[in-house]
């Protein structure tokens, strides 16, 4: 037998001041997108902003629906959003982070692995890792790149 351990870093900011003027717009974005998610039944509002490599940002928010499997995660939103105005600009960084009736969490919530499938698809689609930013009130945590999350994952190369 062979045993595979896999490494993955996840780097915590205690404050947006730490991060990249453009970082922290992104995150300004994906909060602001939060406020107009559609979540009527889980009352939990998430958003998400997309930053092109053409420098443009792109929101998406979560679009609940009374048939619940029907709705839509925030980061998909903003990906697809992204990705069907520019097929061929590659996604440099997601900024996400989410709202109850508390206020802004936290601490960061991961995306969801359909989410993080759709992210490790862009990344392949423009060979490119794409940046993670995972806001919370009390720490935002930095992934450079998918793999961090789907360390083993399923992509075309299977299909072959
Ligand atoms: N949600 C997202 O928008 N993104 C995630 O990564 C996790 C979950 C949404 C889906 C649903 O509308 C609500 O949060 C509760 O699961």
């Amino acid at each position: 037998m062979n045993k595979r351990e896999i490494k993955s870093t996840l780097i915590d900011y205690n404050s947006l001041a730490e991060l990249d003027s453009t970082l922290q717009i992104l995150i300004t974005k994906a909060k602001e997108a939060a406020e107009s998610a559609y979540a009527p039944y889980s009352k939990f509002k998430v958003g998400a902003a997309v930053l092109l490599e053409n420098d443009e940002i792109f929101q998406g928010n979560n679009q609940e629906n009374a048939a619940y499997p029907s709705g839509i995660c925030a980061e998909r939103v903003a990906i697809f959003y992204a990705n069907s105005k520019y097929p061929d600009v590659a996604i440099k960084a997601i900024a996400v982070t989410a709202s109850t009736k508390e206020g802004f969490i936290t601490d960061p919530i991961p995306p969801c692995g359909s989410c993080l499938q759709v992210m490790l698809e862009s990344e392949n689609r423009s060979d490119k890792s794409i940046q993670v930013l995972l806001y919370g009130e009390n720490k935002i945590t930095v992934a450079e790149g998918i793999k961090h999350f789907l360390p083993f994952n399923f992509n075309k190369d299977m299909l072959k």
